[in-house]
């Protein structure tokens, strides 16, 4: 079985992790001093793979998103040295590592787009996307997601180029050759070094229509006038799929490597789309993101729908991923949760995350309950947030930084950190939760442990139980007769009854192996299974 089928990744946001030379923001020096938080001890939370949001150098105007060198580590975060040494030191935790890969697009400031930019016939002047006027006005009404049209003027060419996002954030031409030929170098280069994989910033995105044909327009309620056209030119064209099965082809050349999509999708999150990014014959990526559960509310029957549509598309030959929250996104314990049913809701959200069938990701400060907090326009990074604020708060809600315990700046830095410190860190901190043995953390520790125990809930086939209810969820996890778990979740705050009649489980002994109200090692009578309000319990049939 690959180690990437049951692992638990850990997301981190590096600016916000942890700080080890006092300017405020979070390097990679703090995540090899945090490594034993993350795993190698018995008290560590037991997770198996960091997901790094990007490190390389860059002008900063999008978190890092916008690269500036492919093959470099920004001096913000360290050296290349500093990131073999964490490359080393995770693996002596048996913990991998997994950079992004922001292809996509540069930043502006790359050499390559300084070049590009400076006149219509330099060797790189076909490496980005550029169009003359029409009419002295953009060529075609793609728009940016941050806000506005997707194209910018450039005097020097007297030409517009592409830019999906920021302005300063054009996108590379996938149609040359010669940019696929210097991005697969620049992927060598991480992989000679030892990273175990990457997961690809907006996968969708990168090959544009060769017509350049206007999208559809259809109606939807939202803030951004992007979210009202149906992206099948910008996005999500066929030719992307050929350049990922020579990406998989790469990959494959060195040994257990892993890659993650991330296929951006509107809501309701089909997931028809991330299952394409599989390939027909499973010879492109390892792994899709689905956002259908960022588009769910809060009721067992929509987070359930999305299970079964997500294990339809797959092939049988493809592996589910799940996760709640990214740095993208209002996090789920802020979604879902309001004042006292924030935890009882956020526990049963992670009993379910880690008891799919399915790689979870977790993001950063999601196993403490840290929740995204609105913070002054003043201080706002994210180019999106500041266009559209105050009426969307931006993306550094969910980017704070990681409260380690209850003392200065949350123990994240030594001086003023680069975003405010969560409000309720006093609680909410690795170090006070650590010591709980009814804390969030504490429980998905102990969750985790209990996947690393049982194999069916690992690699387990996966039956929805049909309650068509919207208080509890249940499903079974099964290797063959070897191993059966029972799940049941109850994602409301009344009482209720899990009854056996006319399901398909056969009456036997029963033990509660894992519990939020339960007593753990205890028999229990599977034939009618009373819950608490927000319960959730793992049920092994013996
Ligand atoms: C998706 C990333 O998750 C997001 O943070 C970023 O702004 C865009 N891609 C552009 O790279």
């Amino acid at each position: 079985m690959s180690w990437w089928k049951e692992a638990v990744f850990y997301h981190i946001y590096p600016k916000s992790f942890y700080d080890s030379n006092g300017d405020g923001i979070g390097d990679i020096g703090g995540i090899i001093q945090k490594l034993d938080y993350l795993n190698g001890t018995p008290d560590s939370l037991g997770i198996d793979a960091i997901w790094l949001s990007p490190v390389y150098p860059s002008p900063m105007v999008d978190g890092g998103y916008d690269v500036a060198n492919y093959i470099d580590i920004d001096p913000m975060f360290g050296t290349l040295d500093t990131f073999s040494l964490l490359i080393k030191e995770a693996h002596k935790r048996d913990i991998k590592i997994i950079m992004d890969l922001v292809i996509n697009h540069t930043s502006d400031k790359h050499p390559w787009f300084i070049e590009s930019s400076s006149s219509r016939d330099n060797p790189k002047s076909d490496w980005y996307i550029w169009k003359n006027p029409e009419d002295q006005k953009p060529p075609n009404k793609w728009l940016s997601a941050f806000g506005g049209s997707a194209w910018k003027f450039n005097e020097d060419r007297n030409q517009y180029y592409l830019h999906s996002f920021a302005k300063e954030m054009p996108d590379l031409n996938w149609r040359n050759p010669e940019v696929k030929e210097e991005i697969f170098k620049s992927i060598r280069f991480w992989l000679d070094l030892g990273v175990d994989g990457f997961r690809l910033d907006v996968v969708n995105y990168y090959v544009k229509d060769i017509e350049f044909r206007n999208n559809p327009s259809y109606f939807y309620k939202s803030l951004r006038a992007y979210d009202c056209q149906v992206h099948i030119y910008d996005r999500n064209r066929p030719e992307t799929h050929e350049i990922l099965k020579d990406f998989r082809k790469l990959l494959d050349s060195y040994t257990d490597r892993v890659s993650i999509g991330e296929v951006f999708q509107p809501p309701p999150g089909s997931s028809k789309l991330p299952a394409a990014f599989y390939g027909e014959k499973s010879d492109e990526l390892h792994l899709n993101f689905n956002f259908a559960f960022t588009y769910c509310k809060w009721n067992p029957i929509q987070f359930m729908e999305a299970i079964v549509a997500w294990e339809k598309s797959l092939k049988s030959s493809d592996w589910p991923t799940y996760f709640l929250s990214n740095h993208d996104f209002k996090r789920h314990i802020s979604r879902y949760g309001n004042g006292n049913n924030a935890i009882p809701r956020a526990k049963i959200a992670a009993l379910m995350l880690l008891t799919l069938k399915g790689t979870p990701f977790l993001y950063y400060g999601e196993e403490l309950g840290m929740l995204s907090e609105r913070i002054p326009y003043k201080k706002i990074q994210d180019p999106a947030g500041k266009k559209y604020w105050p009426i969307f708060p931006g993306r550094d809600i969910s980017r704070l930084p990681m409260c380690w315990e209850n003392g200065l700046n949350a123990g994240f830095s030594t001086v003023e950190p680069w975003l405010p410190i969560n409000q309720e860190y006093h609680k909410t901190n690795v170090k006070t939760e650590a010591k709980s043995r009814k804390s969030l953390l504490t429980f998905y520790k102990k969750l985790i442990a209990i996947r690393k125990k049982y194999d069916s809930l690992r690699i387990g086939s996966f039956e929805p139980i049909d309650l068509d209810s919207e208080r509890i969820m249940a499903y079974l996890r099964k290797i063959d007769k070897k191993e059966q778990m029972l799940i049941l979740l109850n994602f409301s705050d009344k009482k209720d009854k899990f009854i056996l009649e006319n399901r398909p489980i056969p009456l036997r002994n029963a033990q509660v192996i894992f519990s939020t109200h339960k007593r753990e090692d205890s028999g229990i009578n599977i034939a009618i299974i009373h819950l608490e309000p927000y319960e959730g319990t793992i049920v092994k049939l013996e």
